[in-house]
């Protein structure tokens, strides 16, 4: 064994009670509340970076600071790798559905429950350590380091584009290297070829100027609950495709190769139906469900808004009804297109009396990758060594609208890692990472620094 993963090896107790302390920082971006938790948690970050043996800065932005930590000793000539993962989290509601409270790490059945432990705090962390794991036995890792951790990823990330254009020297790299992501599934490494784009909207209908007796009125003009449920269920056809005229347009097919190693891949229709507790799996026809979840657009109600919702009944009609529809979008679809699609669209069927209005709440570009090439083998090896099992490559359903951002504007290849697994809860309750996954990825990411250097 190499000093590096002996050192890893020797310090793992520590690691892992230094991630409590970041996951005892209750960083939620959303909550204006918690801006001073989430600056301090900027702020532990920087000094335990520092701590490690980087030169670490922290950028205020007009949102929520930027941390970048820097380690130039590998020399001009050497590849730069940006590190790039995310210190905030989101909100940890319902409290009452954790076992444990979420800024209280816990410990059980090998597993670090806590908000942020998958989600991103425990992964990024990870990283600080195998850095740290090569600073300190002297090795001399090959490639620079820069690391960029932000506090927004979660609110989408609207102040991280503006500095990348300002600090485009700065954070100038080869690869861009993010583990904020999972496994396929235990014991079970894998490379990302995808992450699907995101355009998230409000609709909101506007009725009469104000709720109305719904026996008086009900009956003689256009009710923005039904109206809203109007178009919600213009959303979709039958064969559970999205229904928006011109939506299909700038979907690209697949690559074959990559649906035939999504075929290969160990899953279960029936047990991923009794994990979830549904009765059955549903989506766009002609699709397998791995297809559905990585490879194919949707189109999704996350919320509604409208009339009165408390005990009892109270009859009225309501003058204003709101509904949250998050698209998830594959290449080469855009959010701006999709914004400008579905304006159109819900203007074509409103019915008439009422007013309609799209806000949009934030988008982002689907990215995806080849796969191919030394970056990705060094990564496929490095996986290897730490788990004993070869990566299978698997798409991501969720997105992280700045990886393509960093590759168009940084000219660098953008290299996932996750450790995180199926069924860890992020932004749900009781969200977890394995213990395993938090001391083996470390290794892995040791070895990972040391062959991007040759890659
Ligand atoms: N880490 C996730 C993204 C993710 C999770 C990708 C699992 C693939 C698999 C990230 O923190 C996230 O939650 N992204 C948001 C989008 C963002 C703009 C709020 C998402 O996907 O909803
Ligand atoms: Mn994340
Ligand atoms: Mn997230």
């Amino acid at each position: 064994m190499s000093d590096v993963l002996r050192f890893i090896d020797d310090n793992l107790g520590r690691f892992r009670s230094e991630l409590y302390d970041f996951l005892r920082i209750p960083s939620i971006s959303a909550k204006a509340e918690h801006d001073g938790d989430t600056r301090a948690a900027a702020e532990w970050f920087s000094a335990r970076a520092e701590e490690a043996g980087l030169e670490a800065t922290i950028h205020d932005t007009p949102g929520h600071p930027i941390v970048v930590a820097e380690w130039r000793d590998a020399g001009p000539e050497a590849p730069t790798v940006l590190i790039y993962g995310h210190y905030d989290v989101q909100p940890p509601e319902p409290l009452e559905l954790w076992t444990s409270p979420p800024f209280e790490p816990t410990e059980r059945d090998g597993r670090i429950y806590a908000r942020g432990s998958a989600d991103d705090k425990g992964q990024l962390y990870m990283h600080v350590k195998a850095l740290e794991a090569h600073f300190a036995t002297g090795s001399t890792l090959p490639i620079n380091v820069v690391v960029l951790a932000e506090g927004e990823e979660e609110v989408g990330s609207p102040n991280l584009v503006p500095f990348v254009e300002e600090h485009a020297e700065l954070l100038s790299c080869d690869v861009v290297l993010i583990s904020d992501t999972g496994m396929y599934a235990e014991g079970l490494p894998s490379l990302l070829f995808s992450l699907r784009g995101l355009a998230y909207f409000e609709i909101h209908v506007h009725g009469a100027v104000s709720d109305l007796h719904s026996g008086e009125y009900g009956g003689a003009v256009t009710n923005p609950g039904n109206a809203i449920s109007q178009i919600i269920a213009s959303l979709h056809d039958a064969e559970g495709r999205v229904a928006i005229p011109g939506f299909y347009d700038e979907v690209v097919d697949w690559d074959v190769e990559t649906r035939r190693q999504i075929a290969e891949l160990p899953h279960s229709d029936e047990a991923f139906a009794r994990e979830l507790g549904v009765a059955a799996l549903t989506g766009e026809d002609g699709y397998s469900t791995l297809e559905r979840l990585w490879i194919r657009p949707t189109c999704d109600v996350c919320g509604i808004l409208c009339g009165y919702t408390g005990e009892g009944a109270k009859t009225v009609l309501p003058n204003h009804a709101m509904a949250k529809i998050s698209f998830r979008l594959v290449p080469d679809q855009n959010p701006d297109h999709v914004r400008a699609l579905l304006e159109a669209h819900v203007e074509a069927i409103k019915p008439n009396g009422v007013t309609v209005e799209v806000r949009e709440l934030h988008g982002g570009r689907p990215w995806k990758a080849s796969l191919l090439g030394p970056i990705f083998e060094a990564a496929a090896d490095a996986l290897e060594e730490a788990f004993g099992t070869k990566p299978v490559p698997m798409g991501g359903g969720g997105s992280i609208p700045i990886v393509v951002e960093f590759e168009e504007r940084l000219d660098a290849t953008a290299l996932l890692v996750g450790f995180s697994l199926p069924g860890c809860n992020l932004h749900a309750p009781d969200e977890w990472l394995p213990i395993d996954n938090y001391e083996k990825g470390i290794g892995a990411l040791a070895m990972l620094y040391e062959k991007l250097g040759t890659a």
